[in-house]
């Protein structure tokens, strides 16, 4: 459980929470890269977790990928968003109290904002205290008339909100795009949906972007872009393990592997040696064979009933589902119900 903090954090400058309602730190557990990263490498099928992609360089890699041919979740989505806003206000209802999880999506909530009936009320959920507060804050200064807040916590583990939090007459309407809940492993996700249940309480709803399995080759290509922006993105793990764990890892020796694994209907990303090396990291050292592969990313693909099950072992009730004519990606409504 998430614990709020009574004293917000001394490095939480006052202008940074100036335009906000309010600012709720739930200290989070620091990441503990270099742990995490020695036990992933411990293990008999090696892998890094897909959270570490996001340094600097990692999320303007991901900005790109968004932006190639082949990646068709982000362009998909966003229109999807455009076409069905008016539905989703209708839905929610008037003066409804949005919660995001994550605050990464800007656009996609500026687009949802944009098309709601007078949202009274925004507040982000991020684990990352400083990406949280400039997103939250720009949204407070374009925003003028809704009431936006920022929680610091992670959204993994169940959340309880103080009472001020959702203070417009409406519902919470929570709101999770991007089909990263593909990246969650099952227990992540259902164990996600279900704090999201308790969260948004009886009257809420959930408007959730998930990627639908389809043609392999379509799927792998999105994963493989011709520019290589995402074999990129994957091995720029390793220039991070190097830069912020002060290992060797020659990136050269490994290469980017993408493929959809039908059984688990999900594309994993791999790096995979190109030669016998040894990697060294704070006096450990892990023997890496030829083609052996460190699994980086499952990104999990659902059949429209296929989610709308896990939803339900959650608690919700699936309102409605929108896909785009060519059934790529789906947007989901549950209602807390
Ligand atoms: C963030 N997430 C939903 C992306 C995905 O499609 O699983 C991350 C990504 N990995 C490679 N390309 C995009």
């Amino acid at each position: 459980m998430n614990h709020p903090e009574e004293n917000v954090d001394e490095t939480t400058s006052k202008e940074e929470e100036d335009n906000l309602a309010y600012f709720l730190d739930f200290n989070p557990p620091k990441e503990d890269f270099l742990n995490d990263v020695l036990e992933g490498l411990s293990k008999d099928q090696k892998s890094l977790p897909p959270k570490y992609f996001y340094d600097a360089k990692g999320s303007a890699l991901f900005d790109q990928i968004c932006e190639t041919d082949e990646y068709y979740v982000t362009r998909t989505e966003l229109s999807l968003l455009e076409d069905v806003g008016d539905d989703v206000g209708r839905l929610s209802g008037a003066e409804c109290n949005i919660i995001e999880y994550g605050s990464g999506s800007s656009n996609k909530i500026r687009l949802l904002l944009d098309q709601l009936s007078e949202p009274s009320e925004y507040a982000a959920i991020d684990i990352s205290k400083e990406h949280l507060l400039r997103s939250a804050n720009s949204l407070a200064k374009d925003y003028p008339a809704i009431s936006v807040g920022a929680i610091c916590a992670d959204f993994l583990q169940p959340i309880e909100l103080p009472e001020y939090v959702g203070q417009g007459d409406g519902a919470f309407l929570g709101f999770f795009p991007g089909s990263t809940i593909g990246n969650f492993s099952s227990a992540e996700a259902l164990g996600f949906l279900t704090s999201a249940h308790s969260l948004l309480s009886e009257q809420g709803s959930l408007l959730i972007g998930v990627d639908l399995k389809k043609d392999t080759a379509v799927l792998e290509s999105a994963y493989n872009d011709a520019d290589g922006v995402t074999a990129q993105f994957n091995l720029n793990i390793l220039t991070r393990i190097n830069r912020e764990l002060g290992a060797e890892i020659d990136e050269s020796g490994f290469e980017h592997v993408a493929r959809y694994n039908k059984e688990h209907g999900r594309i994993e990303m791999h790096l995979r040696s190109k030669q016998d090396q040894q990697i060294s990291i704070a006096s450990h050292l892990f023997e890496v064979a030829e083609g052996e592969t460190i699994h980086t990313e499952n990104s999990k693909k659902y059949a429209v009933e296929e989610f709308v099950d896990l939803a339900e072992k959650a608690g919700f009730e699936s309102n409605r589902v929108w896909t785009d004519s060519d059934e790529l990606f789906s947007l989901h409504y549950l209602k807390a119900a």
